[in-house]
């Protein structure tokens, strides 16, 4: 998410935006910038790279005024650069936007029609340019955004600054948030709290469709309907570091809960209208992976089990044989690629040194490249073809959770995709499949809120020395996401096995001692992994389960039974996987360990 704060006051704004943005720099960023009113106009300074660069930059070309606005860009559309950073100017405007535009290709082709030139790859410069053209006809400030808003199609909290007005702030939002804060004699907008805490603690929440003016004195905010609102203002007591984990103890914990948001975020503007045809970047297009041959994923860690999952979604689907492999293997391997297969990269940070050793190998074998990340422009996007981007935000937890959820869900788009071009998946599955992802951020909103006793069966778990994991198909990779998520965080051995192989080995070790976790909800394999774990309880083992809301059968002997809501299959992954993510955060968070940066453990392995 990127970093947004506005003031007007009667102070000096540069060096109150400066510090501001400073509080916003954990989250990561990838470019900078600050705008003023100044002298009736706009003064803007932007860079790329680090906070540093855009302060030295300003100690050499300084800009003053008492009404500014200032970002941290954590690039969505257009690569990491100067250009692209924020404040977006254009003719009486500066503009900071946080959130994705999903018309933007549309509106930008018309403005050029018109005449306009853009100086960015942005989504943001088009409200820019919007906003400019009814300023013309309307010559009212607030008047203006909200009708350039009523043009746009997604999501946004956007801050803006008027050379013409240069006591005014106006303030808008759509699912991305925005907070308006009040002082003496001075108002600030901004995407967090932290940023302006050292100057209040009064907040207001905007809520989706509001729009706002700030002047030093007064915040006046208007709802969808254009009509004046009170929004309730709520004392903040939390200091610095409870703000930029927003109340949460931990980051890891932030992460887990925003998921349903990440989710919704990832899909916008993916599913079109007719809700069964998916848009990808012309660059995914152009690739025509659904010619290909076979389909190799490679990736490490928690990326690699979301190619394991990928895998049914790409042979169901699209009836493309795939393989996966763990990057630090394949690259050893002499592997069998070919110009006609697809090569897919996971990678979170999309710098992971064996993952990207693996695509220089497929370019040397001619695939074609698809890289699926969360990074924009980082090392393994530059390296393929095309990028599938994630768009879960900075992961600040090293154990990594937001992001395995957001490439599942672009894995499955992408599969969904080759199996409409492909015609190997009829209409009707492909609707019934992308009806479950636009209900997943529901979904896994209710799963969250079944999870209240995950904190009873951690306690009963702290002093088991190993774990079993026991999951089936698509659920397999998920209980070895589970065991390696409580592996990192709690330093407690765990095993993840397919439920069927348990009697091949594992069934040897079960005594009371083992807890077995069991991923069981209602699907196929339903009957066959209850099988299985009446073996267990015959054994004394102790079981936990994740069983779909209703279930009997597992329920019953299991020791603890976490249910998620009745779904389609295809997306139970994405739900039995908070249960799990929750279970070792809590495991880990008693037993004292420092669960956002666990030992020995890096967020980004640059190394072999
Ligand atoms: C490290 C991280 C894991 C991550 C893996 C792959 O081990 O701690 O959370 O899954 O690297 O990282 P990537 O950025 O390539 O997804």
């Amino acid at each position: 998410m990127c970093g947004i704060i506005g003031y007007t006051g009667y102070r000096e704004a540069v060096p109150i935006i400066q510090t501001g943005l400073g509080r916003l720099a954990y989250r990561g960023y990838d470019s900078a910038g600050i705008a003023v009113c100044a002298n009736g106009e706009i003064a803007c300074r932007r860079a790329h790279g680090k906070l540093e660069n855009l302060i030295d930059k300003m100690a050499r070309d300084p800009i003053a005024g008492s009404t500014g606005i200032g970002h941290t860009r954590w690039a969505t559309h257009g690569r990491p650069s100067e250009s692209n950073a924020h404040p977006h100017c254009y003719g009486r405007f500066a503009i900071v936007h946080n959130g994705i535009i999903e018309n933007f290709m549309q509106l930008r082709a018309e403005l050029k029609e018109r005449g306009h030139v853009f100086s960015s790859e942005t989504d943001t410069e088009i409200i820019a340019h919007l906003i400019q053209e009814e300023y013309d006809k309307k010559r009212d400030f607030i008047t203006a955004v909200r009708c350039a808003l009523h043009l746009v199609r997604g999501s946004y909290a956007l801050v803006v600054i008027c050379a013409d007005a240069p006591e005014q702030i106006v303030a808008a939002r759509n699912q991305s948030p925005l907070i308006l804060a009040k002082g003496e004699n001075e108002t600030f907008a901004t995407s967090d709290i932290t940023a302006v805490l050292a100057y209040t603690r009064q907040f207001t929440f905007l809520e989706d469709g509001d729009i706002a003016l700030l002047t030093p004195n007064e915040i006046a905010i208007y709802d969808a309907h254009n009509r004046p609102v009170q929004r309730p203002t709520k004392t903040v007591q939390w200091d610095v570091a409870a703000a930029e984990k927003q109340g949460y103890p931990h980051y890891m914990l932030k992460e887990i809960e925003e998921q349903p948001q990440k989710i919704t975020d990832t899909l916008r503007g993916r599913i079109l209208e007719d809700e069964v045809s998916i848009n990808l970047d012309d660059a995914i297009d152009e690739l025509h992976l659904e010619n290909a041959s076979s389909i190799q994923i490679v990736a490490c860690g928690t990326s690699y089990h979301a190619g394991l999952v990928a895998k049914f979604y790409f042979e169901k689907f699209a009836r493309i044989p795939t393989r996966v492999d763990v990057a630090s293997e394949y690259r050893y391997a002499d592997p069998i690629l070919s110009p006609c297969d697809a090569f897919i990269a996971i990678s979170q940070s999309g710098e992971t040194a064996d993952t990207y050793a693996c695509v220089k190998l497929a370019r040397r074998a001619g695939a074609k490249i698809l890289a699926i990340c969360n990074v924009i422009d980082s090392t393994i996007p530059r390296a393929s073809d095309a990028t599938f981007y994630t768009r879960a935000d900075p992961e600040i937890g090293v154990a990594s959770t937001k992001a395995f959820t957001t490439q599942l869900v672009s894995l499955l788009l992408l599969a969904i995709h080759l199996g409409r071009t492909r015609a190997t998946l009829p209409e009707d599955e492909a609707r019934r499949a992308l009806h479950a992802l636009r209900t997943l951020p529901k979904l896994m909103e209710d799963t969250l809120a079944r999870a209240q006793d995950i904190p009873k069966a951690a306690q009963k778990l702290l002093r088991a020395n190993s774990f079993l994991y026991l999951g089936r198909n698509t659920l397999y990779p998920i209980a070895s996401e589970g065991a390696l998520k409580l592996k990192e965080l709690t330093y407690i051995h765990a095993e993840a096995y397919p439920a069927g192989e348990m009697k091949h080995g594992p069934i040897a070790l079960i005594d009371d001692r083992l807890p077995v976790i069991v991923i069981a909800p209602q699907n196929a394999t339903y009957e066959k992994t209850l099988s299985n774990l009446q073996e267990v309880k015959a054994r004394g083992g102790r079981i936990f389960s994740i069983v779909s809301q209703g279930d009997d059968a597992v329920a019953r002997i299991s020791e603890h039974a976490f249910t998620i809501p009745t779904c389609d299959e295809t997306v139970q992954p994405l739900l039995c996987v908070l249960h799990l993510q929750l279970l070792a955060y809590h495991i880990a968070n008693m037993l004292g360990n420092d669960v956002d940066q666990p030992r020995n453990l890096a967020k980004s392995v640059t190394v072999e």
